[in-house]
């Protein structure tokens, strides 16, 4: 036991200074692998133990092992161990593991991967088990009316979630963020679970809302979000902390529930300013928010940004139907290139209008063709583009629902990548 601590007084400050990217770093010594603690938020030592590789000490910090990330799915071959220098040099020997501080779970199951002391000291509850068992899922909640949020990934829900609520509250979220210039770049919310009262025809949200107090891209959230919708802030320009809040209106009977993750995103990792929402892979959904169920937002000025990965040139949108709804002067670019066909308006009269349209093209078609429908398949002509929609809708009393049928509101696109 003595011994141990003493290598450990030795072993940490070399640590230390490798402990520039989020990681945890976890020291078991090689012939007693078994609990102790750290005091330090990043640097741990393995609990449980399993000997996943030892050195001498003073080469670990030319030779510290990065978690491999098949890790993440299967088991460490422990015949990989290299015994005898165990045998050689044991008094000086540890096994380091380390591991990035990663994501682990999804949705209301997730939280991210730290030792189990770190995840103590984090105020965290343990949900799983990550890095093969060296690591914790660590899952931090804020369940109050507002509040801090210091650790990556922090659950913000209501206190009675995933039941609802139905009553006037006014809670205030201080998200704090390392503000260094060049560290964080943006702060991303996921919303695993929002229902909120719907906004007005108009799109205004005047019962209940979120708003994002540093964000330029949009004035407010309510209604319902669609599955997998996230929003990104940008910190440039702003000091941490960056607010959010929430406001719901208890006149209106309305039963509420909100789950939102929040994570603070490192400039090395940053999305292009633009981007509200950003998608990567090769394919996948996206909705205007509160689709399906009324008007979609006023006061959006942002884009949905995919991925364009080496090997993909062009991508592709479908419509999931013909119920939909962006009025003008509203609008949805779709930077398609030229020589999309505009489809006859299948409903008559109606003002409905979502144009694809060539970005340099849309005063052209504004002025000359005040409605106008997409096919219900696109795919983009221009390989050098990068791969966006953008969507601007102001707050203008205008209504954000077509007048003629009532139940088209808003956007809903399958979309997907096309190899070159
Ligand atoms: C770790 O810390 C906790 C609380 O600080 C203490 O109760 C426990 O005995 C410590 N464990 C070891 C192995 O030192
Ligand atoms: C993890 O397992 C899945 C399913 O067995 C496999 O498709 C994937 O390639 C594995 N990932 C890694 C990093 O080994
Ligand atoms: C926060 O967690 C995400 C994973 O969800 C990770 O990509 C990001 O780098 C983390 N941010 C910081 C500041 O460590």
């Amino acid at each position: 036991m003595f011994q141990r601590v003493h290598h450990l007084s030795v072993l940490l400050p070399l640590l230390l200074l490798l402990f520039c990217t989020p990681n945890t770093i976890a020291a078991v010594p090689h012939r007693n692998p078994v609990a102790t603690n750290s005091s330090d938020n990043g640097v741990g030592v393995a609990e449980g133990g399993g000997v996943v590789e030892t050195r001498p000490y003073h080469h670990h910090h030319h030779h510290l092992q990065h978690f491999p990330s098949q890790w993440q799915n299967g088991t460490i071959d422990s015949t990989g161990i290299d015994n005898s220098l165990t045998e050689k040099d044991g008094k000086f020997l540890f096994t380091v593991v380390q591991f990035p501080n990663i994501l682990c779970g999804s949705g209301i199951n997730s939280g991210t991967c730290f030792t189990r002391t770190e995840c103590l000291v984090k105020g965290g509850t343990i949900i799983d088990s990550c890095a093969l068992g060296y690591g914790v899922c660590c899952q931090v909640k804020v369940t109050s009316c507002g509040g801090d949020i210091t650790v990556n990934n922090t659950i913000v829900t209501n206190a009675e979630y995933d039941n609802t609520f139905n009553e006037g509250r006014n809670c205030v979220f201080k998200v704090q963020f390392d503000d260094t210039t060049n560290e964080i770049c943006q702060i991303r919310y996921e919303f695993i679970d929002f229902d909120f009262v719907a906004p007005e025809t108009t799109g205004v949200c005047s019962t209940d809302k979120l708003v994002f107090e540093d964000d330029r891209k949009s004035q407010y959230f309510c209604g319902k979000a669609p599955a997998n919708y996230h929003w990104y802030v940008e910190t440039a320009g702003t000091t941490s902390p960056q607010s959010f809040s929430i406001s719901t209106d208890g006149t209106t009977s309305y039963n509420r529930k909100y789950a939102i993750r929040v994570t603070t995103i490192p400039c090395m990792q940053e999305v292009p300013t633009y981007c509200g929402q950003y998608y990567d892979g090769t394919s996948g959904q996206i909705s205007s928010f509160n689709y399906g169920n009324g008007a979609y937002l006023a006061g959006l000025m942002y884009s949905i940004c995919f991925q364009k990965e080496d090997g993909y040139c062009t991508y592709t949108l479908k419509k999931t139907s013909d119920n939909q709804f962006i009025g003008a002067p509203d609008m949805l670019r779709l930077p398609m290139g030229e020589g999309i066909a505009v489809e006859a308006n299948p409903a008559a009269a109606g003002s409905a209008i979502i144009c694809a349209i060539a970005i340099i093209q849309i005063t052209a078609m504004y002025s000359t063709i005040p409605q106008c429908f997409y096919p219900s398949t696109m795919t983009s002509n221009n390989r050098e583009a990068a791969f966006y929609v953008t969507i601007n809708t102001l707050v203008d009393g205008n209504d954000n629902r077509n007048p003629v049928d009532t139940t088209a509101a808003g956007f809903q696109f399958d979309w997907e990548t096309n190899t070159c």
